[in-house]
């Protein structure tokens, strides 16, 4: 079964059958204002934060076939009645002669056919602007004429969204909407809770007259809410009843009449869902988005700020399903974990529980550091603003307050309440910047760490450079028996919450990574004291680690506090995990033969056609002194599932170890542009790689959930780019050291870096995985593989051969 398509020309995936096994969404606008919309136009709006300012009633909970944030109904005239349907499908389910939802870049676009009528929707924030549009256009497609009316239908939430569910009391007594009539027929009904009424409103308004509206939900349900969304008795009277909610369950619904299309007549309305701080302040804003012509150039600005972003690196490759990911929807998705973190998403539900995760949003940065320069410094800086003093770091925040916690930490007051891996990925986000843009200025930015005095006022700063070198000086001084960093409350894996004492491979690999990386950064700089410094770190840690953490064919996971090992064969659960073995290459702390029999055990016992398990054998009953990874049954999630986020590591390592054929197969394996003759089993979005699907020890092996905010996401696209094509952003210029499947013939790749567009032409004659033998830059030898960066704005023409040397 198929639920859709990808067209590519339109950079789109194209939903045909509402009927998917689980919603398929897509996000619009940003943080700042934005959210969801799922592909029966529900949709959950908020502005700067969901937890404390959402907009629309979205309940994720609801099955598939409810109303969710907002509706478009329709209405024909039909002898004395009406007949009342939803050209979105949800929640009149009507049976539609067409459905097309075409998830498009920051835009989603409903066209169906019903009833003789074609309507075409798409909504969409302009870049920058504080409103959802909605564009409808409505045409008569049958022989006969037709009297139409259009229904548009959002619902608010209180937007502290945690009290909308949790104080029926306090929540419906202040929920207040007022109507003002304009010139024309026009209409903004404005809605807010009474304590915001002097400060901050939503508002719902139109293009077209406005003959009636409702506000009451229980009104334009009627007979006291036991009509439906399904079908709304307020529907079936001439008008609705204009009143002015004072309490309650607010909505605004504003009935239009379009009055009779002949065949082939076509009406255009278009919706506002905004914020404002007054009326007042929005009425500009509205003004202009009522004009049509405005609403197609802001369609226009927002495929041109697409095109920008996505022409910083456009691939042709062999494989179309890569070349698919890489062009359009790994970037897309990219782009999507950096504005939201892991906040808001129909897994994630922006309650407030998560908020901007730490090392989620340092290595979301990474996927986006290429086509968001600027807005990758700024979270750097909000990121590194949670740092404390200590070189540790916060583990979560929000955005509005920056108000930050320890996460799930808090829970089990009884560990250690910080995660040993947060502060590390700053290291590899911040280098990753300044390899990209060359601005090396950034380390000298001084930086407040997180501690406050009572004033208010930070009580130590630092440049960005001592930030980093405070978070590798807290893992080095903060190990346990075996000279190994100490788990804390946890590492990158939540899950794995072991007594106060033990020690993490994880977090001593990262460690590794972060001071090869910053060795890097000070040899750059000229300072070779501190680089040889941290490389006689990372000795010492490679030295502690291959003394003790061997097991014979790969390398354990954790030490518990007694010191007993897990990630090991003497295990009955978890004998082996993907990350001890994967990261152990990109730490360069394994040893060439360990190095390949740790990752040959890897694929023996780890991998699956549907992509590598995070661990097995999954721990089979709750134990607390594992801790979250034995909530989950066996094959789930952390707990012998295939975690996503941790597959683009091991191709990484693959790559690493010029093995081109194998890290090409872990990145088919677990592709969603290749799966979708197999959605019945994956059930989420083609279009966008998952957090996680359950391994083969579960009856559902292969079924997907959590899809969008990940940080497979941002690795995928790093994995492919960096280390497959080999295009590696370094402080020296660009290199190209690719590690293909040995069957390619070569790719071509148009890359913009710091300042000029390289057309880079990769061939590989000799059929072999890795290896450049020859470089010609614009017509001209170049000594190595790293293209200069030229900075001056134009093309360069760039030949790369493959080979074996000479
Ligand atoms: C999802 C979390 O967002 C991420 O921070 C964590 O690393 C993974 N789960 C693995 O536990």
């Amino acid at each position: 079964m198929e639920y859709g398509y990808f067209d590519d020309r339109c950079r789109e995936y194209v939903i045909t059958n509402p009927r998917t096994p689980v919603k398929w969404i897509n996000y619009v606008g940003t943080l700042g204002f934005g959210g969801l919309v799922d592909h029966t136009g529900g949709a959950l709006i908020c502005a700067g934060d969901p937890a404390l300012n959402r907009i629309t009633r979205y309940l994720a909970l609801l099955p598939a076939s409810e109303f969710k944030g907002q509706t478009l109904y329709l209405r024909i005239h039909k002898g004395g009645g009406y007949r009342v349907f939803s050209p979105f499908f949800v929640p009149t389910l009507d049976p539609y002669d067409r459905f097309e939802c075409h998830v498009g870049l920051g835009y989603m676009r409903i066209v169906s056919e019903l009833y003789g009528l074609r309507t075409d929707v798409t909504l969409f924030v302009p870049p920058g602007e504080p409103r959802l549009l909605q564009d409808i256009r409505i045409t008569n497609i049958a022989r006969q004429p037709v009297q139409v009316d259009a229904v548009p239908v959002v619902e608010y939430t209180h937007p502290d969204a945690l009290k909308q569910i949790t104080n029926a009391d306090w929540v419906p007594q202040t929920m207040q909407s007022k109507a003002y009539a304009e010139a024309h027929g026009l209409l903004v009904v404005a809605q807010y809770p009474f304590m915001l009424r002097d400060v901050r409103i939503n508002y719902f308004t139109s293009n077209r007259p406005v003959s009636s509206f409702e506000t009451d939900r229980r009104r334009f349900l009627g007979d006291n809410e036991y009509g439906t969304w399904a079908c709304p008795l307020g529907l079936q009277a001439a008008e609705l009843s204009s009143y002015e909610a004072l309490r309650g369950d607010n909505i605004a619904a504003l009935l239009h009449h379009l009055g009779t299309l002949a065949p082939g007549e076509a009406r255009r309305l278009v919706t506002q869902l905004g914020q404002a701080p007054s009326l007042d302040a929005a009425r500009a804003g509205i003004a202009a988005y009522r004009d049509e012509a405005r609403v197609d150039q802001a369609l226009a600005e927002l495929a041109a700020s697409w095109e920008r972003y996505l022409s910083c690196l456009q691939a042709e490759t062999p494989d179309p399903a890569m070349d698919r990911m890489l062009n359009i929807h790994n970037p897309r998705q990219c782009h999507t974990t950096f504005h939201w973190s892991r906040y808001l998403s129909l897994y994630q539900t922006g309650y407030g529980e998560r908020g901007i995760g730490f090392r989620d949003s340092a290595q979301d940065v990474m996927g986006v550091v290429a086509s968001l320069p600027e807005e990758a410094r700024r979270l750097l800086q909000q990121l590194l603003g949670v740092q404390s003093a200590s070189g540790a770091a916060m583990h979560q925040f929000n955005p509005l307050t920056m108000e930050a916690s320890v996460g799930d930490a808090a829970e089990r007051p009884d560990l250690p309440q910080y995660y040993s891996d947060d502060h590390l990925w700053i290291v590899l986000a911040v280098c990753a910047y300044l390899k990209e843009t060359g601005d090396l200025a950034f380390l000298d930015q001084v930086v407040p760490y997180h501690e406050r005095g009572r004033d208010g006022r930070p009580l130590a700063i630092g440049s960005v450079r001592h930030h980093l070198e405070a978070a590798v000086e807290f893992t080095r001084g903060d190990v346990g028996a075996h000279g190994l960093p100490l788990l804390g409350f946890a590492d990158w894996n939540d899950t794995v919450n072991l007594r106060a004492g033990a020690e993490s491979l994880f977090t001593a690999h990262l460690y590794g990574r972060a001071l090869l990386e910053l060795a890097d950064l000070l040899r750059h700089l000229g300072d070779a004291g501190a680089a040889s410094k941290y490389l006689a770190w990372h000795d010492e840690m490679k030295a502690r680690v291959n003394a003790c953490a061997w097991d014979g064919a790969w390398y354990v996971r954790y030490f518990d506090a007694d010191g007993t090992p897990l990630g090991s064969r003497t295990n009955a659960q978890g004998q082996i995990y993907a990350n001890a073995q994967s990261w152990a290459v990109l730490s360069g702390f394994a040893t060439p033969e360990r190095a390949r029999l740790a990752m040959d055990s890897l694929y023996e016992r780890l991998n699956t056609p549907c992509g590598i398990k995070l661990s097995t054998p999954g721990f089979n009953g709750f134990d607390p002194a594992r801790g979250g990874i034995t909530t989950y049954p066996p094959g789930a999630k952390e707990n012998g599932g295939i975690f996503l986020h941790a597959n683009p590591w091991a191709i990484i390592a693959e790559a690493l170890l010029g093995n081109g054929d194998r890290a090409y197969a872990y990145y088919c394996q677990v592709n969603p542009a290749a799966k979708n003759d197999r959605i019945d089993t994956f059930e989420c979005e083609p279009y966008v790689y998952p957090q996680n699907i359950l391994g083969d020890e579960h009856p559902q092996f292969g079924l997907a959930r959590n899809s969008w905010l990940t940080g497979t996401a941002s690795w995928a696209y790093q994995a492919a780019t960096q280390y497959i094509l080999g295009l590696q952003p370094t402080y020296a210029g660009l290199r190209i050291d690719p590690c293909l499947p040995a069957a390619w013939d070569g790719f071509r790749v148009r890359r913009q870096f710091r300042g000029a567009v390289y057309e880079i032409e990769v061939a590989n004659p000799q059929h072999i995985s890795y290896g450049v033998v020859r470089m010609r830059v614009d017509g001209h030898p170049v000594q190595g593989n790293v293209v200069p960066a030229f900075g001056d704005g134009a093309a360069h023409h760039v030949e790369v051969t493959m080979g074996h040397p000479a």
